[in-house]
């Protein structure tokens, strides 16, 4: 152990290296430097034949950093070393695998030993070196750690729908990731997403969740049925990489209550008459208006041309009346009216009536 990075030729080269500089003439001095420079890499080059190990982090988060080691290295101690890996910049080793924020473990059999760095500043960015302590030289792989933000992303898409209706949230991806895993979740963590997702592509539905994903086209759409208020917020779109940060896309969908331009609660008398106004906006004027009865918009009945209930214009004050001659007791309950036909939410009244028996006169 006493003998980490530094036992690597390229330092002693270094030093060669500026002495023979020293002595020779300006000229050759250039094409020199260059030659032995080479060398000093090349050397570097064989203590870590494996190159280098790229690894991305989020900031907060922790980050696994995974180095393989030859048959016949199982029982030799393993540690995670930072800058020249002189013996203050061992960060952890297998002879204590827990030290600060640094966690190793070593997988004897895959022949693989992890280190885990947790709480993920800023400065924990940069090169590190994964080692073997052997007798002489170590065994090095070097290891460049990069660190994102745990948060998405600069454009956000934003989609309205209503309650109680269904909505297709559209995430599009490029076309080299068509076979990747594709999965959806709430909030804008990229890092806690794939482990939180509502659904992801390996499971086409679950509850109101469906994904289904459109290799050609390059998108993947995920439908969320009977849309609650709670289902307001923000979600990620998310693509599964093997070594690389998931790619994302941000979604923010808005529930809206589903009523109306009006609600009104009215009171009818049995055998009178009673007119109901409807208003609607004033771009429905040529419109087509509706009246319908029931609990739900969706599935009330069609009462628009029954001969009891008449509807009667009212153009110019954007409201139309429905005048029912003789109330009946059975009349009473929800009813709807509007002006589009095409019943999408929002531009409705609904009236809820109440019918009750005439007291005054006997
Ligand atoms: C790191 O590895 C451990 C053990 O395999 C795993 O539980 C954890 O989720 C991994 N962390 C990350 C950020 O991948
Ligand atoms: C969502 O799925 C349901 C059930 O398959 C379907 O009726 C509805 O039209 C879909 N919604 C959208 C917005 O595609
Ligand atoms: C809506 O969310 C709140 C808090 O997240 C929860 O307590 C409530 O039960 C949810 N309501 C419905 C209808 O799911
Ligand atoms: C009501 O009657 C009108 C005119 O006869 C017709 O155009 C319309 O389709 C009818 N509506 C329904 C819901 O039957
Ligand atoms: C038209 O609507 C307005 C406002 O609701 C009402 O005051 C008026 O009496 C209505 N006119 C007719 C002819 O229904
Ligand atoms: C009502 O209808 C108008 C015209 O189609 C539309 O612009 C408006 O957004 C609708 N209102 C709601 C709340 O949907």
């Amino acid at each position: 152990m006493t003998f980490r990075k530094s036992n690597c030729g390229c330092d002693i080269f270094r030093i060669f290296l500026v002495r023979f500089l020293f002595l020779q003439s300006k000229a050759k001095m250039g094409t020199l430097q260059n030659l032995l420079f080479t060398i000093c890499i090349a050397l570097r080059c064989v203590t870590s034949a494996v190159g280098v190990i790229h690894v991305t982090g989020y900031v907060g988060r922790e980050v696994n950093v995974s180095c393989s080691y030859d048959e016949g290295y199982e029982s030799y101690e393993k540690y995670l070393c930072k800058n020249d890996c002189g013996d203050s910049d061992v960060l952890v080793t297998t002879s204590e695998s827990r030290k600060n924020k640094y966690r190793i473990n070593d997988d004897k059999t895959a022949r693989i030993f992890t280190t885990t760095i947790s709480d993920l500043h800023s400065e924990d960015a940069g090169k590190y070196w994964c080692g073997v302590t052997r007798n002489g030289k170590d065994i090095y792989t070097e290891v460049e750690l990069k660190l994102a933000q745990d948060s998405c992303c600069d454009t956000v898409t934003k989609i309205e729908s209503y309650e109680g209706f269904s909505e297709s949230i559209v995430c599009p991806y490029e076309s080299r990731y068509q076979n990747n895993p594709k999965y959806i979740c709430r909030g804008n963590r990229p890092s806690t997403c794939l482990q939180q997702a509502l659904i992801t592509s390996d499971n086409k539905q679950n509850g109101r969740f469906r994904l289904d994903d459109d290799k050609l086209l390059g998108t993947f759409t995920v439908n969320i049925s009977s849309l609650t208020k709670n289902d307001s917020g923000s979600y990620l779109c998310g693509v599964k990489r093997n070594s690389e940060l998931d790619v994302f896309s941000a979604v923010e969908l808005k529930v809206k209550e589903w009523c109306c331009v009006k609600s009104i609660k009215i009171k009818g008398t049995v055998g009178q008459p009673l007119s109901l106004q409807c208003p609607y906006p004033p771009q429905h004027q040529d419109k087509g208006k509706f009246l319908c009865k029931g609990e739900q918009l969706n599935s009330c009945k069609d009462i628009t041309n029954q001969s009891r209930f008449q509807l009667e214009g009212n153009g110019s004050f954007s409201s139309f009346s429905v005048v029912i001659t003789k109330l009946e007791e059975a009349d009473a309950g929800t009813y709807w009216c509007g002006s589009d036909s095409e019943r999408r939410p929002g531009n409705y009244t609904k009236i809820q009536l109440s019918v009750g028996e005439m007291k005054t006169f006997k």
